[in-house]
């Protein structure tokens, strides 16, 4: 039966692949780069690498090791997950993709501190949803937020955002429809929402 579960390692393969297949605005990215593992490596494998415990997936259970067909990932401390991400993640990203391959995701795997927004002390953790278009519309996005929430919730954190691109309509709607606002006016690609609200 279908169901919310953590994390476990051997879920990493999935989870790869989920995030390439729902890479492009919520579509299918598979071929965007000269190396499919260039967008999990930026949004995906060092949450897993450094958060294994915030991470959730939606196990439709197809056979004995269970089929993961979404997942939500997430930081506590964007700061200080930055600071790992320079200092452990980026020289094995680096080796894997010379900073002159072409395409946005090797860019921004160069910059973790793209991530220091100003309202990172205020709003701590933040989070990478995908799920594979056979779950979605079902309401697995919602409770795997939910989860994700809660276990926030009771490690103190108050607060979380996210960054999206601006034409995921899709996901805009969700969120909006979950109770994320708006982190600044005029920016609709940057959400926060309370740990302890009721979504
Ligand atoms: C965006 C995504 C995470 C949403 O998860 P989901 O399981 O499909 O959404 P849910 O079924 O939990 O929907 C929760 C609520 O949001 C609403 N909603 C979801 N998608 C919507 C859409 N495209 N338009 C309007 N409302 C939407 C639902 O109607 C539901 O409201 P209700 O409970 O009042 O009926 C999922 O569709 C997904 O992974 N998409 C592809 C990858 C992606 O875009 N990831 C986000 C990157 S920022």
């Amino acid at each position: 039966m279908t169901h919310i579960r953590p994390y476990r390692e051997s879920d990493r393969a999935a989870i790869y692949r989920i995030c390439v297949v729902t890479g492009a605005d919520g579509g299918d990215a598979t071929g965007h780069y000269l190396d499919d593992t260039v967008i999990p490596d930026v949004f995906a494998g060092p949450y897993l690498e450094f958060e294994p415990d915030l991470a959730f997936v939606v196990d439709t259970g197809g056979d004995t090791a269970g089929h993961v067909a979404g997942y939500v990932i997430a930081t506590a401390d964007t700061r200080a997950f930055v600071a790992r991400y320079r200092e452990e993640w980026l020289p094995q990203f680096a080796a894997k993709y010379p900073r002159e391959t072409p395409g946005s995701a090797v860019a921004h795997g160069y910059e973790p501190e793209r991530m220091l927004i100003p309202e990172v002390d205020d709003y701590p953790a933040h989070l990478h949803i995908d799920l594979l278009p056979e779950i979605q519309a079902q309401g697995w996005g919602r409770a795997l937020i939910r989860t994700l929430l809660a276990e926030l919730a009771g490690r103190g954190i108050p607060k979380l955002h996210l960054s999206m691109s601006p034409a995921n309509f899709a996901a805009a709607a969700f969120y909006e429809r979950l109770g994320f606002h708006r982190l600044r006016p005029n920016t609709p690609e940057l959400l926060g929402i309370e740990t302890d609200a009721a979504i």
